[in-house]
């Protein structure tokens, strides 16, 4: 059995709901590593203050993050879970992890996090920084137009006006800014299984991972 899996993959690509499913399955510990990246841009956004380097900074030594058992999200004891995902923080959270420092902090604490294997770890960089040696890499994928349609349903039930096409554009502009960075930027490790969702559903996809993780090729 596979003791730590590692999940790449751009905006919408279904990685968490893949992931928990996983997790779940196998009795082991899902780690959303972008919840870590929205938690640094919610807990700038509360400052209410213009972007800046050092605030950033200052925000950075400070913080204190937390996931439990059942992928809730705090951010220096405050519950975050719902108000991270609003594609204001989403931009935000791509926009902090940029920087070296933020990645830093929060690659050594994804790294703690593992230590003790059976876990699922998803994200941009899993494979290729945070964990190179994953037992199982796994890159996941969809084209542009279902990963945004999929975002879309998802958050059409909590916002009736949202409009697809303001979603598509976004998740282009933060898969482009993601796989451009300098540092650790979005991309498939070497070693990664490539697996293209769109035309997947969610327990097709889970069911391969769950293969792979058990069986391995
Ligand atoms: O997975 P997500 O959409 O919740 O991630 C939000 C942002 O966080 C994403 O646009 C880029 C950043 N991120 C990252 O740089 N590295 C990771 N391992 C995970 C997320």
């Amino acid at each position: 059995m596979k003791k730590i899996i590692a999940v790449d993959g751009p905006a919408g690509a279904g990685k968490s709901t893949v992931c928990k499913i996983v997790a779940a399955k196998l009795n082991y510990t899902y780690i959303d590593t972008g919840a870590m990246y929205r938690a640094v841009g919610w807990k700038f956004l509360q400052t209410g203050e213009n972007f800046s380097e050092e605030l950033l900074q200052k925000i950075v030594n400070k913080i204190e993050i937390k996931l439990d058992a059942q992928a809730k999200v705090f951010v220096d004891n405050v519950e975050v879970t719902k108000s991270i995902r609003t594609p204001e923080v989403s931009k935000l959270a791509s926009d902090v992890s940029k920087f070296g420092f933020v990645r830093k902090k929060l690659t050594e604490l994804q790294r703690k996090m593992a230590e003790s294997g059976k876990v699922i770890m998803d994200g941009r960089d899993i494979g290729t920084q945070v964990l190179p040696n994953a037992d199982l890499k796994i890159f996941l994928t969809a084209s542009l137009e279902e990963r945004a349609r999929r975002r879309f349903e998802e958050l059409k039930l909590k916002n009736p006006a949202v409009e697809l096409e303001k979603i598509q554009q976004e998740i282009f502009l933060r898969d482009k800014q993601d796989s451009e960075r300098e540092i650790a930027p979005l991309k498939q490790a070497d070693d990664a299984i490539f697996i293209d969702t769109t035309d997947l559903n969610i327990e097709q996809v889970a069911e391969k991972i769950l293969e792979l993780a058990c069986n391995g090729k």
